[in-house]
């Protein structure tokens, strides 16, 4: 397996192209299922995740073909099976995300059912209900979902919680089922947003994307279309905390600060000067230490779980104490362990972390164990005193694009080395 190696201490400075968002890019492409004609998709990261999507839509039989620009062409005239296998769900639980097109389109899906995962239980019992709610008649059989359903029926949800994926299967299942649906309590996220964008371009009758009411006018058919993903805000994030972290100066572009609103304050409550523009975002700490800054994970808008693991690594070297306190997963503080062993003081007190800034982290061999967290340790090996060894970066893989070539541009000494 690969492994990263980081030569920390330097301060980063430079500029980096940002790419498409992974969390809008997965519902995307399993809203293809929808549509009865041809979509372009562009704008798509070069990820682990997003092959397994592909893969997963051409398991089905649907015809899936991408260009050296990674712009993906996906007909589902082609389609012969309505099933998404244990062999893909296990390795990415974002393919729930075709049960409700499979199911709204062709009235019938059977989806593995996805099982825990590292950084929490993660049920999908709120797009199952929700499904079933809508007239579809699902059961669990030998740890697949089994679904079918004439035509899925407009009804008016109030969604037990804010869930992202939930909130995209049923506004897709929405988009063909007769009459409104309204969902209440829905996720706010921009890649909600960005897919009721795409399924609109489709010819789907989407309202309120971006609160937390959604209502869809169910329609008989959606078209083709072609469409490019928005940038990916964790992404973002991520590449500023670098800057950051080193006390450097990083501007990012095709990158909207508009989606950071929550992050973009951390930082310049941690003493950064931020900067935005048309498309970039810049963040400058040279010749300062961040101070330390108390973050509180919820969902958009408020401060994202996604960009936890990166601020808690910003923490690790800030002056003074801070809380970090995670509301929506119940196991995502692992890469803390790993920070301990690069001289971080770190206190766990359930779902609280209390970080003591220290002046230097020393390199260490660690591991990664979960996308987010992986992103941290890259973090914090920037900053160590020494060579840190990352290792299991298949996690990084999964979200992250071209993340060596990006920081090496930035001025960073990291390598990939084959295990
Ligand atoms: N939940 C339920 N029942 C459900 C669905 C969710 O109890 O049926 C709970 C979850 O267990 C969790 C909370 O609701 O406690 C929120 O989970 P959500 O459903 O919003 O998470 P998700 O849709 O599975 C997406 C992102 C995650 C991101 C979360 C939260 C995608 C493909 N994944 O997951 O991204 O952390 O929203 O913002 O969009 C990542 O990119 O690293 C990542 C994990």
């Amino acid at each position: 397996m690969d492994k990263l190696q980081i030569q920390g201490g330097i301060p980063l400075e430079g500029e980096i192209r940002i790419s498409g968002a992974k969390n809008a890019t997965l519902p995307i492409l399993a809203g293809c299922l929808l549509a009865d004609g041809l979509v372009t998709v562009s704008n798509v990261p070069h990820l682990q995740d997003v092959t397994t999507m592909i893969e997963l839509l051409g398991s089905m039989g649907v015809s899936v073909t991408i260009d050296e620009k990674m712009r993906i062409e996906v007909d589902s005239s082609s389609i012969k099976q309505y099933f998404a296998a244990y062999q893909l769900v296990k390795t990415m639980r974002a393919s729930i995300l075709v049960l409700g097109p499979l199911l709204a389109r062709f009235g019938q899906a059977e989806v593995s059912l996805p099982g825990g995962c590292a950084i929490g239980a993660r049920p999908v019992n709120i797009h199952v209900a929700g499904l079933q709610a809508m007239g579809a008649d699902i059961h669990i059989e030998n740890g697949y979902i089994k679904a079918r359903a004439d035509r899925l029926c407009g009804v008016h949800l109030v969604l037990d919680t804010v869930t992202v994926t939930g909130t995209e299967n049923l506004m897709m299942a929405a988009t063909l089922a007769d009459g409104e649906t309204v969902l209440d309590n829905a996720a706010r996220e921009p890649e909600v947003v960005d897919l009721a964008r795409f399924l609109c371009s489709m010819g789907a009758k989407i309202q309120g994307a971006g609160t937390d009411r959604i209502v869809i006018e169910g329609v008989k058919r959606l078209g083709g279309t072609a469409y490019e993903v928005l940038p990916d805000r964790i992404e973002t994030g991520t590449y500023l905390v670098a800057g950051a972290i080193t006390s450097g100066h990083v501007r990012v572009k095709n990158a909207r600060a508009e989606h950071l609103d929550a992050v973009l304050g951390k930082l310049q409550e941690a003493g950064a000067t931020v900067s935005t523009g048309d498309h970039w975002i810049e963040v400058d700490m040279r010749g300062r230490r961040p101070k330390a800054v108390d973050i509180r994970t919820a969902p958009y808008p408020a401060f994202p779980t996604d960009m936890q693991a990166q601020f808690a690594a910003l923490n690790t070297i800030s002056n003074g104490v801070s809380t970090i306190t995670e509301t929506i997963f119940e196991n995502r503080f692992m890469h803390m362990l790993e920070m301990r062993r690069m001289g971080a003081e770190i206190r766990l007190e359930g779902n609280t972390a209390i970080i003591k800034g220290v002046e230097r982290l020393t390199a260490a061999p660690v591991m990664a164990t979960d996308l987010r967290a992986s992103a941290s340790l890259v973090l914090a090996g920037l900053v160590a005193e020494g060579r840190t060894e990352i290792e299991r970066i298949y996690h990084i893989d999964r979200g992250y694009a071209a993340i060596e070539e990006k920081l090496q541009q930035l001025g960073a000494k990291i390598r990939r080395t084959p295990g």
